[in-house]
């Protein structure tokens, strides 16, 4: 079930140009809710988009996941970790999402860069500026529009995860310190672009939540696509004129 968007904004979703837009947050925190979420939209809108997951989303990828979750490779060399999660995300950007983004179709992400940051970076305390190199590398540059932060308090996630039947994998094994470091640390990479991050407060009740996520997300969306349309504005100004001029 998703909430229905007002007729101005189905109208705000179709005046815009499609959007790269990724959700992170640790498990539980409510990313494939809000990615649901999202997608109802978009198909109330008629709007073509494409949904990923990571790791995954190819069949290199999907191979690459098994490895990665399977708890019995438990401890993996950690930059061997970085590895196999970049290089499902190369294939996914080169083979899922720049096509689609050619074709004029939104992508929603589950997972992206930020992650590597966040769990790798700040949960396993490896070299940050190391990882935004190989990310870089890994992805050609290409960066998000927009990124939803599901933040939750580590203890409401884990309890919602312990509902779910399935075995715990090898990141679900880690130790609730390790998820508070991921927690914190996805704090801090937004607060270091605030402008691409949308952070929502993941830990209350889903009404909320979903009703957070439809009033900010549509703002955000205009404010990331203003923001563009002054920058392309300014560069057709450097053009006629020739200088460049501040602005
Ligand atoms: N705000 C919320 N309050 C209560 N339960 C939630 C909330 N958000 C998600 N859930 C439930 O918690 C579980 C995990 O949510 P999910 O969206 O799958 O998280 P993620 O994809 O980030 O792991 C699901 O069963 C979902 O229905
Ligand atoms: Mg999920």
């Amino acid at each position: 079930m998703t909430t229905r968007l007002s007729r101005s904004e189905v109208a705000i979703l179709k005046r815009l140009a499609p959007r790269f837009v990724t959700f992170e947050g640790i498990d539980g925190s409510g990313k494939s809710t809000l990615i649901e979420e999202l997608s109802g939209w978009l198909k109330e809108a008629s709007i073509a988009f494409l949904r990923t997951r990571e790791p995954g989303g190819t069949r290199l990828g999907e191979q690459l996941r098994e490895l990665l979750l399977d708890p019995s490779f438990t401890p993996m060399n950690h930059q061997a970790e970085v590895m196999l999660y970049s290089a499902s995300r190369a294939q996914l950007v080169q083979e899922i999402i720049r096509p689609a983004m050619n074709r004029g179709m939104w992508v929603l992400a589950d997972r992206y860069t930020d992650a590597t940051l966040a769990y790798q970076g700040y949960g396993r305390g490896m070299d940050r500026k190391a990882l935004e190199r190989i990310q870089e590398w890994a992805t050609g540059g290409l960066q998000p529009h927009l990124t939803v932060l599901l933040d939750c308090e580590v203890m409401i996630a884990s309890r919602r995860m312990s509902g779910r039947k399935e075995k715990e994998d090898r990141i679900e094994q880690e130790d609730r310190d390790f998820h508070q470091r991921v927690r914190d640390g996805y704090l801090k990479l937004a607060r270091a672009t605030p402008e691409r991050f949308l952070v929502l407060d993941g830990s209350r009740a889903l009404d909320k939540v979903r009703a957070n996520f439809q009033r900010q997300f549509i703002a955000a969306l205009r404010r990331s696509y203003d923001g563009e349309q002054q920058t392309s504005n300014a560069s057709l100004a450097v053009g006629a004129n020739g200088r460049t001029t501040e602005s």
